[in-house]
């Protein structure tokens, strides 16, 4: 008998929602071909220039707010029930900024990219849930601080979140699945490498083969919303 996997690991990258209408960044007409990230998302565009890293990141907060889930979000949502009713999980681990794997009803998602739908106050440190536009006229609900708050994303230069946890829960997987992520931007880049390191099996899961495709044992090619559904129940989830 196939013994499945019960504790499994996915990375999830823009891929995932790219059929919910939200933009890639890498690829032909992606995000990052049409805007340059050095003055869109540092540290230091956003001190030289606040109101148009803030309007950036408005228009795309209104596009997250008015996307759906696809398939491939629901697919994962459901794989989390089945492992854990079965005693194992799923870490998820997602490079989005979007809250698209909550709504589909994932339960624990961990965004190491940080959250479009939250802003930070840079006075206190304080995150509160943000769905409005962010201007440099809103004052932090919990010090009062005007003009400090930002998205409660990652930039370039800045420190992914969650590191530890995610970390802990790659050595305690038995399986690795990247799906729709381009493998260009570490440390999520490295995980299938720690992963083989492991002695873990891991698989990609893409339209195309991404750029670390030769460190994957396995990969399924195809959109995310068909061939991330198709392989989680070839695992019986
Ligand atoms: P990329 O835009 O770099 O890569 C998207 C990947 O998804 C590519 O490998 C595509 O082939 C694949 N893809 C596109 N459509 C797909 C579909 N329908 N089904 C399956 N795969 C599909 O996005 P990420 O790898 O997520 O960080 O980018 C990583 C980080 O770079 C982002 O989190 C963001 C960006 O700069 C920050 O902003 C900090």
């Amino acid at each position: 008998m196939t013994r499945h996997p019960e504790t499994i690991f996915v990375l999830t990258g823009a891929g995932v929602s790219a059929e919910s209408g939200l933009g890639t960044f890498r690829d032909r007409g992606g995000i990052w071909a049409r805007f340059d990230p050095m003055k869109l998302a540092t540290p230091e565009a956003y001190a030289a220039d606040p109101d148009t890293v803030l309007d950036f990141y408005d228009h795309r907060r209104r596009g997250v707010i008015a996307a759906e889930p696809n398939a491939a979000h629901v697919a994962l949502a459901q794989a989390e029930a089945r492992l854990a009713g079965r005693g194992g999980r799923l870490f998820l681990c997602t490079q989005n900024v979007d809250d698209l794997h909550e709504r589909a009803g994932s339960q624990a998602v961990t965004h190491m990219h940080g959250e479009l739908l939250k802003a930070r106050c840079c006075a206190c440190g304080t995150v509160t849930p943000w769905r409005a536009d962010l201007t440099r006229a809103d004052a932090c609900p919990a010090c009062g601080a005007e003009g400090r708050m930002r998205p409660d994303v990652v930039w370039f230069g800045e420190m992914p979140m969650h590191l530890d946890a995610i970390e802990a829960a790659l050595a305690e997987a038995d399986l690795f699945v990247a799906v729709g992520t381009s493998g260009a931007v570490y440390p999520a880049a490295g995980y299938v490498r720690q992963a083989r390191a492991l002695g873990i099996p891991t698989c990609e899961i893409n339209l195309e083969p991404c750029d670390n495709a030769d460190a994957f044992d396995a990969a399924r090619y195809g959109p995310a919303s068909e061939a991330l559904p198709r392989y989680l129940a070839d695992l019986g989830l």
